[in-house]
Formats: C-alpha cells, sequence, structure tokens
C-alpha cells in the first residue's frame, strides 16, 4: 500500500509502497481513517528529530482496528481507537513509581513495516500513520467513541494532547491563575484551556484570530509588540503564573521565562533542534523561583486521557472541529507542510 515516507534529510516527502506485516503477539494492525499533519512530522523530515531515514510519517491518527495478534485480550478487530505514541511498559523505574507518563521504556511493535525492498521503515514517534494500514502495539490503541469523527480524534492522538495536558496536567492550571501561551499553533491553541486570563501571542494574526475562538482573553503579535512587557501589563506588571512556549525555540524561551511572574511555572511543550542552546541567568532561575519544565505528550496517559478529551469534544467543551482546518488526500502531505509553515492552517487532516 502507498504511505508518506521521508528518504533524506530536507527533501520533499514521496508516496512509497510499503509492506505491513500481520500483527505478533501483542501487536494490531489499524485501518487508518484520518491523520493529522503535526509539525513534529515536518521536523522529521528536517533531520530535526534525528537521522533514522527512512521516516514513515504521521502520528496524530484515528482508524479501526483490523487484525489482532494471538492471544489479543481487551483489544478487537472493529474497535474504534485513536492512536498513542505513549504506551506505558509497566516495568520501568517510571511506572514502578505510579508515574507512567514518564515512561521510560514505552512499547511499540516488535516488527517493523519496510519498504518493498525490506528496508525497515522508522515510524514517527513510534506510529507512522499516513497509510492505509499501520502496525502498533495494543497499548497504542486507546478505544474511544466512535461517535467521534476520526478528523477530529485523530488529533487527540498529539498536537491536541500535548497541548492540553502542558496546561492541565504539566502546568497544573488553575481557573484563577493568568496565563500566557507563546506559538498558537494546532499544540498552542490547545493549551488555551480554562483560566481567568488567557493571553495568546504568536507572530500571525490568523493564528491569534483563532486562539481568540478557543478561548484566549488577550492576544499579542510578537511582531508588532514585545510579549515580555505585554504579558506584563496585561497582568498588572507582574507577569503570568504559568507561561507555555509551544514554538521551540531560544528566543521564545526566553520570552516565556521573561514574562512569568515570580514563582511563575515555564511549560516548553515546542520541540528544540538538537542544535539549539539557551542561556539564561542563573541568579534569575534562581531568583524567581517556581519552576521550568518540559512537556512530553502534555505528561498523559492515553488510555486515561483519550477518553476525557473525547467527552469534552462530545459535549462541546473542546472545540476539534475547529482544528480541522481542512482535509486532504495522502498525496497532498507536502503542500500541507507548505500551508503549515506559511500559517495558512490550524491543522490538514489526511483523509484516508
Ligand atoms: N511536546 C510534545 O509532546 C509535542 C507534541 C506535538 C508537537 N510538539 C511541538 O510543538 C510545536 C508546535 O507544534 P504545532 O503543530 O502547533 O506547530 P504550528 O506550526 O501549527 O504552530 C507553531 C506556531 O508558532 C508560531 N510562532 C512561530 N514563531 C513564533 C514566535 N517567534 N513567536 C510567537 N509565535 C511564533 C507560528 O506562527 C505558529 O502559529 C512544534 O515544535 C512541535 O514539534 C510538541
Ligand atoms: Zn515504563
Ligand atoms: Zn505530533
Amino acid at each position: 500500500m502507498e504511505a508518506v515516507v521521508a528518504r533524506h534529510k530536507g527533501a520533499p516527502v514521496s508516496l512509497e509502497r510499503i509492506i505491513v506485516p500481520d500483527p505478533g503477539p501483542g501487536e494490531a494492525r489499524v485501518r487508518v481513517r484520518a491523520c493529522g499533519v503535526c509539525h513534529t512530522d515536518l521536523h522529521y523530515r528536517e533531520g530535526a528529530i534525528n537521522d533514522d531515514y527512512p521516516f514513515l510519517l504521521g502520528h496524530e491518527a484515528a482508524g479501526t482496528v483490523e487484525s489482532v495478534g494471538e492471544g489479543m485480550t481487551g483489544l478487537a478487530p472493529g474497535d474504534y481507537v485513536v492512536l498513542a505514541w505513549r504506551a506505558p511498559c509497566g516495568t520501568c523505574r517510571a511506572c514502578r513509581r505510579g508515574m507512567a507518563w514518564y515512561c521510560f521504556d514505552s512499547r511499540n511493535a516488535a516488527q517493523p513495516m519496510t519498504l518493498e525492498d525490506g528496508t525497515p521503515l522508522a515510524p514517527a514517534l513510534g506510529i507512522g500513520a499516513f497509510t492505509p494500514l499501520t502496525l502498533v502495539v495494543a497499548g497504542q490503541c486507546v478505544p474511544v467513541d466512535p461517535a467521534a469523527r476520526p478528523e477530529a480524534a485523530g488529533l487527540i492522538g498529539c498536537g491536541v494532547m500535548a497541548g492540553f495536558g502542558a496546561a492541565v496536567n504539566t502546568g497544573r492550571v488553575t481557573r484563577g491563575e493568568t496565563v500566557a501561551v507563546i506559538g498558537c499553533g494546532g499544540v498552542g491553541n490547545a493549551a488555551i484551556a480554562g483560566a481567568r486570563k488567557i493571553i495568546a501571542v504568536d507572530v500571525d494574526e490568523r493564528k491569534l484570530t483563532w486562539a481568540r475562538h478557543f478561548g484566549a482573553t488577550d492576544t499579542v503579535d510578537a511582531r508588532s509588540a514585545d510579549p515580555v512587557q505585554a504579558v506584563r501589563d496585561l497582568t498588572d506588571g507582574f507577569g503570568a503564573d504559568v507561561v507555555i512556549e509551544a514554538v521551540g525555540r531560544p528566543e521564545t524561551y526566553r520570552q516565556a521565562f521573561d514574562a512569568r511572574d515570580l514563582a511563575g511555572r515555564l511549560v516548553l511543550v515546542g520541540v528544540p533542534d538538537p542544535t539549539m542552546t539557551v542561556e539564561l541567568p542563573l541568579a534569575e532561575v534562581f531568583g524567581r523561583g517556581g519552576h521550568l519544565s518540559s512537556s512530553w505528550y502534555g505528561d498523559c496517559l492515553p488510555s486515561r486521557d483519550f477518553p476525557i478529551l473525547i467527552d469534552l469534544y462530545r459535549r462541546g467543551r473542546l472545540d476539534l472541529d475547529a482544528s480541522v482546518t481542512e482535509t486532504v488526500g495522502i498525496g497532498d502531505v507536502e503542500e500541507a507542510f507548505a500551508r503549515m509553515r506559511r500559517g495558512d492552517v490550524l491543522r490538514s487532516v489526511v483523509v484516508l
């Protein structure tokens, strides 16, 4: 079947024929119905994650279980699932401490999917879902309410969960707090979740319009205003209780550091590339107190959190539909990357 593969660093992706093995013990093969185009896919293509080409891209997907390995319990063909890139092992030192969202040995399918010549593919985030069929480990399949359409439900599998979880799980944002979100793409907009004041910062006016729709109380265009000063001005001169960095760059990290109130929390959810470094005044790191944290996948437990987000969606409390700017075909991922770069979309979703 045809799948979206990144063969070389920086080169446009191509549609390649791939082989998806029958599921072995503990594995499931999933008929992908929709998969969002996340900025992390572009990072893979650019070589910003690692050099394990060829990559099978796509990791923000919903679909239906097609077949399961022998002896499987708890998951059956026909189950409607959102795919997770975290499937806690249950036995590593993080899992044993009851902090499975840090699992250091998250599970993936044991068998590789390959190109037709047998070259193993590295699936993005252990999923690889820009393909009609993909192979994952059963723990990556999280059953959810089939009433949630796949274009919307799939977004929970990465960007929405990462943003929402960065605010709720990592940042522990409470209603009475002030929050600033720097970078309001698919991830940042999902971090705009229920607080007294939520300041959205971006360099693109369209993103700020979307942010207002998702509940931002104030917006700052960082091209025309100093975002640190603007956040302070909007918080009685103090800075925000929680600042969420959803860009992944040193300059926006520094802005997030400076836009925090004393004892505030900074949550880095944007993914930097391996060449990036930051320099911070150590006296301020100490003197301001609070927390500097990073958020992998919103510190989520997929089996706990995905059904919650689906319920919020079904009740109209989480507008996933507004994040689906367009649906496209499997041959359109390169064009979707271009639209993402231009800021034309919150999410392009590939429908299979
Ligand atoms: N931590 C995780 O688990 C996780 C999961 C998914 C994605 N991510 C990462 O989150 C980041 C955002 O992903 P996305 O899919 O929302 O990307 P996106 O391209 O949709 O959004 C990025 C946003 O940042 C804005 N931006 C760029 N430069 C800026 C600046 N200087 N100041 C303010 N805003 C700026 C852009 O205009 C855009 O709206 C990426 O780095 C992605 O890899 C992390
Ligand atoms: Zn573990
Ligand atoms: Zn992603």
